[in-house]
């Protein structure tokens, strides 16, 4: 009896228990920091390595690190004033990752594609140039979240870019459209662009972002593949989801990797009415500079695979950026294999009792004709014997 409530124990604990234990820290050994510096340490601990997370905003350009290493590893950053200028790592990552959001485009879509060409005209915006304000924070044991928020997104353009990241140590889809997938391996990236202001001579304008990503894996190239989900339960109307993976992760299922779903949401009440197209350009690693904090982290660039791409919103005859004023697009950033799709218990019961009808139909019917034959089989000798 107590063997069996320890047992039940045990699973329930693995079922909904913690995968990693998280502890997330704010400018960690930090001391001229003030309310406008922002670098969240998380590390995560779990059975076989640690996680260490570094969420930066220090220099303008979000970006996430990614570096995994021994259960018993530690990071150490060096701060010169309120900038992290060294990250010392107890022992060398057995891989590491990151990416960083440099730049916002603004495209004139003058041919109502959606998505930008070669021959699209564009501006760039360089996030580094932005002043980002905490808006909230969650840093416990159970979650570690951040919203950060900027109110210019260059020196004469207003418009509010707002990004959340949200680690939940655990395996559940996200609660806000589209319900992407985390688990303790992966972050929430969610980016909204509102009010942002377009250029007087486009009279097209899309936004767009430009990701950097790079990786310790020195040989090879990103790859990004389009799964096709068989049910749109979780993200009505979109059956395809959108993974970038490094090369570690599609040889071996232990690297980063990006997962999300091809739409962004042009209303702050997210719905299929309010749903946008995204598009992803070709990876592309020719002049890419890296972003201060990046460089820092990874001073041997020869050794790292970097790669930039572009995201971009819209659809044609949505009315471009205009129509709203407003994207918001989520993205999970990864350790490991991408988690995959499950059918629910609901969609599964749909499924039998759908496949189970036809299939009863097609036995009485075959049960039917049996029984006749038989009994007309009968008939002449019983006709017979009369
Ligand atoms: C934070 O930044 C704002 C705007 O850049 C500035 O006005 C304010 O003085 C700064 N606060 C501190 C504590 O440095
Ligand atoms: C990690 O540290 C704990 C306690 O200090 C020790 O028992 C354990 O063997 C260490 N694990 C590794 C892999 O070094
Ligand atoms: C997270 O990564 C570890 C390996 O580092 C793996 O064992 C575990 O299954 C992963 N968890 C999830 C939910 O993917
Ligand atoms: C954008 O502008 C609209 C209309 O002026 C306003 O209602 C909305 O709150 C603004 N959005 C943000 C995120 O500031
Ligand atoms: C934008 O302006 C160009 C000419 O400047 C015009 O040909 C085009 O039809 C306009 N597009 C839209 C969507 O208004
Ligand atoms: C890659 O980027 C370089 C420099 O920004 C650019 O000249 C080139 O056209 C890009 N290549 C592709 C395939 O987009
Ligand atoms: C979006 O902004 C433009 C100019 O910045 C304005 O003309 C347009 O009416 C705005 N659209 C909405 C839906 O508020």
């Amino acid at each position: 009896m107590h063997l069996r409530t320890l047992v039940l124990i045990c699973v329930l604990s693995l079922a909904f228990g913690q995968d990693r234990k998280i502890t997330p820290l704010l400018n960690p050994d930090c001391k001229a920091c003030s309310s406008n510096t922002t670098l969240v340490y998380i590390k995560a601990e779990g059975s076989h390595n640690t996680i260490h997370q570094l969420w930066d905003f220090t220099r303008g350009t979000p970006t996430i690190i990614y570096a995994v290493a021994g259960v018993n590893s530690s990071l150490q950053v060096e701060w010169a004033h309120d900038k992290p200028v060294k990250f010392n790592m107890s022992e060398e990552p057995s891989y590491s990752f990151a990416m960083a959001i440099s730049e916002i485009y603004e495209y004139n879509d003058l041919e109502d594609r959606g998505h930008p060409n070669s021959s699209t005209k564009f501006r760039r915006y360089p996030l580094k140039e932005l002043n980002w304000a905490r808006q909230d924070s969650v840093l416990t044991e159970q979650e570690a979240m951040l919203v950060m928020q900027a109110d210019k997104y260059s020196r004469h353009r207003n418009g509010t870019v707002a990004i959340k990241l949200d680690l939940l140590p655990f395996r559940d889809y996200a609660t806000l459209l589209p319900h992407l997938i985390h688990t303790a391996n992966s972050t929430l990236i969610d980016v909204q662009l509102a009010n942002l202001t377009q250029s007087r001579d486009f009279n097209a304008s899309r936004f767009a972002l430009r990701l950097i990503l790079v990786a310790s894996d020195a040989n090879g190239t990103l790859s990004r593949r389009v799964e096709k989900s068989l049910d749109d339960e979780h993200t009505p109307g979109v059956f395809e989801i959108i993974e970038i993976k490094t090369p570690r992760c599609v040889t071996t299922g232990a690297g980063g990797y990006m997962q999300f779903r091809p739409v962004a949401y042009t209303q702050k009440e997210r719905s299929v009415t309010s749903s946008t197209v995204v598009h992803v350009s070709d990876f592309n690693s020719t002049h890419i500079v890296l972003p201060n904090t990046l460089s820092r982290f990874y001073p041997d660039i020869d050794e790292m695979l970097i790669e930039d791409m572009i995201v971009s919103f819209g659809e044609p005859q949505d009315g471009f950026y205009r129509q709203h004023n407003y994207t918001a697009w989520s993205t999970t950033f990864g350790y490991g294999a991408p988690p995959v799709e499950t059918f629910s218990l609901f969609v599964i019961l749909v499924i039998t009792i759908g496949l189970s009808v036809p299939v009863l139909l097609a036995l009485s019917g075959v049960v039917y004709v049996v029984s006749r034959r038989c009994r007309h089989g009968n008939e002449p000798t019983r006709l017979r014997e009369e």
